[in-house]
């Protein structure tokens, strides 16, 4: 039915770019032996020859016959190598300029489509691959690569909005719904934090089955509309009167009465009247379906088809005002849904349908509005931080709390709960916007922190007995907090969730010391260096890694007797070290904190001599407990390879490491880049330059205002504008 206008819609607008890359690839498929043997010959073969064979690669004798599996795999690779300036390595004697790389590449490329296998043009998109384009060239406030601006796109709407609008429609029209628990209309897409952003507008495209979904949605709603027409003249004067008159003509509804509901059915579920188009297509459709269904099942057959209108489940972003604009309601959508999960509020719709959302400086003044205005909940701007940060996986990470509750002599807990501090790190982090001042750097630093918040009386029954009960898990999951925070706060009731306690200041030094952060990123068992140093390496530098190898075996071996650092010496053999000298010493100085997120000044390691000493064996000859000896802590660490060379050199622990990176300007534009991602749902490209350096200066000027930031970036080119595929150049 009129849902089907999704899926073509999808195709319209996201199948243009790909055909057309495709038909210019075709165009300019150079031949293998004439482009790519030459290019090897010269830049390759001295180190991928017959004899020798870095990376246990060999480049020689291969013929381009993509038929043959090994081939195909030796060119992937190849392809992807040369795309990202991987090889020839930098201190290679040969290297190509860069039209010859981009000559190769194009090719590579070529040979691979020809062959039937595309190369992965989609990885580009994806969050992890933001870091590819160079740092520099954004930075140099040059606009280079034509012009700014977004794709023409549908970005699906987080789940939260899509149920939100249900929520409200059952609300303002009363419907008998039971829409909780197993019975609630959810979205059928819905983003579990990962370590980067998940709501790119490409991440997800609705399909069939969800479709499918969305559609039983609507008619749930649509059925449960109809069963309440009856009552509209009555206290629920709020339902759409031409409606209920269709309804309770039954067969005898007319196409006039047909006409003269639609608008108003429009006005009711999307604040709106119809545009031209959609008055022809539903007009037509709900006019049909009155004379051959009658009045009440028409009703329901508009309803659903309404109800399954993309901009429920959508931001519709394509342009449709002059210049690549978008219209004025498709703006404001946007904008609303950048900062928040519902749809634009009066204000904002008001600026729209009046036409005050025309220049630059109107868009940035609405979104100022909202960002200055307490009152308005801008659940996506904590999000960014969340994810940004990603600390909110911290209650998924699987911890041995029998031990603990043993080591902190704690009883009574209801078992380890992370809850409370990504709740509380997420406090830290509205703190510091409601503070608006230098946001970034006083989250790396702050010594501060809010604790318990999560509250715990929602749980309390009123039942006596119960309430003791709770009360007690209560306390044990305070002293169990508390000891891993290392302070001491007041018990209730001088104990206040909106207060910002201090840390012990020589212990803890910002979210990166926050056990919401060192627990997320930690194991079972130990901490996690390694995704420590990766998440420093490009969230705050804006490095890049080259995913694991599948040949390596990512495992530490499994010595308890020895400190982390120590099982960590695998990953020093050289050809480890070229990917993990990139991770290993920015992680490492976290060393200071156990895997729980304690302040710790030793390491605790097995003891397998005591553990097996006769006395600790019961009569079965089997260690009673496994006993533990401390081993001298070591939280040195080291920033290399950054291309600000200021941040380069070692540190001898993670106070160090944070202070040098909290202080640098390029940490502030890595960051900047992460928020022009999230806000725009899409890695940036060379031509979004000069926008990145105006959000950074906003920054900058009005001294490190989140505010100022995400203002500059919802009302930049790259935001407003729309651009057709063909006009702009890839990065
Ligand atoms: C100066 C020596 C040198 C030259 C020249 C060189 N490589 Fe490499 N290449 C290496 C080394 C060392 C490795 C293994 C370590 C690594 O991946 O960095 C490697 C690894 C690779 C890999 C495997 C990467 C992976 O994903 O595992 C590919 C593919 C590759 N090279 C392609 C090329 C191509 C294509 C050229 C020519 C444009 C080239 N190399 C030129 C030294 C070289
Ligand atoms: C091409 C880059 C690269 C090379 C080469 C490489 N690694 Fe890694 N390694 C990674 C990345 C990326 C991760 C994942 C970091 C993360 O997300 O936590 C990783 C993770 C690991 C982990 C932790 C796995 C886990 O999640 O617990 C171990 C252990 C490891 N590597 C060992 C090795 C060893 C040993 C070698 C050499 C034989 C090696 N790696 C070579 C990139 C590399």
């Amino acid at each position: 039915m009129v849902c089907k206008a999704i899926p073509i819609l999808l195709l319209v607008v996201l199948g243009v770019s790909r055909a057309e890359a495709q038909q210019t690839a075709v165009k300019q498929a150079a031949d293998f032996r004439t482009v790519v043997t030459p290019f090897v010959q010269r830049y390759c073969i001295e180190c991928h020859g017959e004899k020798k064979q870095k990376g246990k690669l060999s480049l020689a004798g291969l013929t381009g016959d993509l038929s043959k599996p090994r081939e195909l795999q030796i060119w992937q690779a190849a392809h992807e190598a040369l795309e990202q300036r991987e090889m020839p390595p930098s201190d290679a004697d040969h290297q190509p300029a860069a039209a010859e790389r981009a000559q190769v590449v194009k090719s590579l490329a070529a040979v691979m489509r020809a062959a039937g296998v595309a190369p992965d043009e989609g990885k580009w998109l994806a969050p992890i691959k933001g870091n590819y384009v160079d740092h520099r060239a954004l930075f140099s406030g040059k606009a280079t690569a034509g012009a700014a601006g977004t794709n023409p796109r549908l970005w699906r709407l987080t789940g939260q909005a899509y149920e939100d609008y249900f929520d409200k429609l059952i609300k303002r029209y009363k419907l008998n719904l039971r829409n909780y628990g197993e019975f609630k209309l959810t979205a059928p897409w819905n983003f579990t934090p990962e370590r980067d952003f998940v709501d790119y507008a490409s991440a997800h495209r609705v399909g069939e089955a969800e479709i499918e979904f969305l559609l039983r949605n609507a008619s749930t709603i649509a059925g449960a509309m109809i069963k309440r027409h009856s009552v509209s003249h009555g206290s629920f004067g709020a339902y759409i009167k031409e409606l209920a008159t269709v309804i309770k003509a039954g067969g005898a509804a007319t196409a006039e009465q047909a006409d003269a509901a639609l608008a108003p059915a429009f006005e009711g579920l999307f604040q709106r009247p119809p545009t031209a188009a959609e008055a022809g297509r539903y007009g037509a459709f709900f006019r049909d379906n009155v004379a051959k269904l009658g009045g009440p099942d028409a009703v329901g057959q508009l309803l659903t088809a309404l109800l399954c209108n993309t901009e429920l489940s959508h931001r519709v972003e394509i342009p449709a005002g002059p210049a690549n604009r978008l219209a004025p309601r498709d703006l404001a959508r946007t904008i609303a849904f950048a900062l928040t999960d519902d749809g634009p509020d009066t204000a904002l719709a008001t600026a729209a349908a009046q036409g005050k959302l025309a220049t630059r400086e109107e868009v940035a003044a609405q979104v100022k509005r909202m960002l200055d205005d307490a009152t308005i909940a801008k659940p996506r701007v904590l999000r960014f931080f969340r994810e940004y940060f990603a600390y909110a996986s911290a209650p998924g990470v699987f911890k041995d709390e029998v031990t603990l509750f043993q080591e902190l002599a704690v009883r009574g807990a209801r078992g380890w709960n992370a809850d409370f501090f990504v709740s509380d790190a997420d406090r830290v982090v509205l703190a510091a916007l409601a503070e608006d001042k230098e946001v970034l750097r006083s989250l790396l630093t702050t010594t501060k922190t809010h604790a318990l918040t999560v509250d715990p009386l929602f749980q309390i029954h009123t039942k006596k007995d119960a309430y003791r009960q709770q009360k007690k898990t209560f306390e044990a999951d305070e002293q169990t907090a508390m000891k891993i925070y290392g302070i001491s706060i007041p018990t209730r009731p001088d104990w206040d969730p909106h207060r910002l306690y201090d840390l012990p200041p020589e212990h803890r030094l910002g979210l990166l010391t926050h056990p919401a952060w060192l627990v997320a990123q930690s194991g079972n068992f130990d901490n996690h260096a390694i995704h420590r140093g990766r998440w420093i390496r490009e969230k705050l530098l804006g490095g890049k890694i080259p995913e694991v190898p599948i040949t390596v075996n990512a495992m530490l071996p499994d010595e308890r007797h020895r400190t982390l650092r120590d099982r960590m010496r695998v990953t020093r053999e050289e050809y480890c070290w070229t990917c993990h000298k990139q991770m290993d010493p920015l992680g490492l100085p976290f060393e200071q904190f156990d895997h729980f997120g304690r302040f710790r000044t030793e390491e605790m390691v097995v003891d397998p001599e005591a553990t097996s000493a006769k006395k600790n064996l019961n009569k079965d000859g089997v260690p009673r407990q496994t006993l533990r000896k401390p081993l001298p802590l070591d939280t040195t660490g080291e920033v290399s390879g950054s291309i600000d060379p200021s941040l380069n050199g070692p540190v001898k622990d993670p106070f160090e490491l944070i202070r040098r990176l909290a202080a640098s300007e390029h940490v502030e534009q890595v960051f900047v880049r992460h928020a022009f991602r999230y806000f725009l749902g899409r890695n940036e490209t060379l031509a979004d330059g000069p926008a990145l350096v105006a959000a950074h200066q906003a920054y900058r000027k009005n001294s490190g205002s989140m505010r100022a930031l995400v203002t500059s970036l919802l009302s930049s080119d790259p935001f407003l504008f729309r651009t057709h595929p063909s006009e702009k150049t890839s990065p």
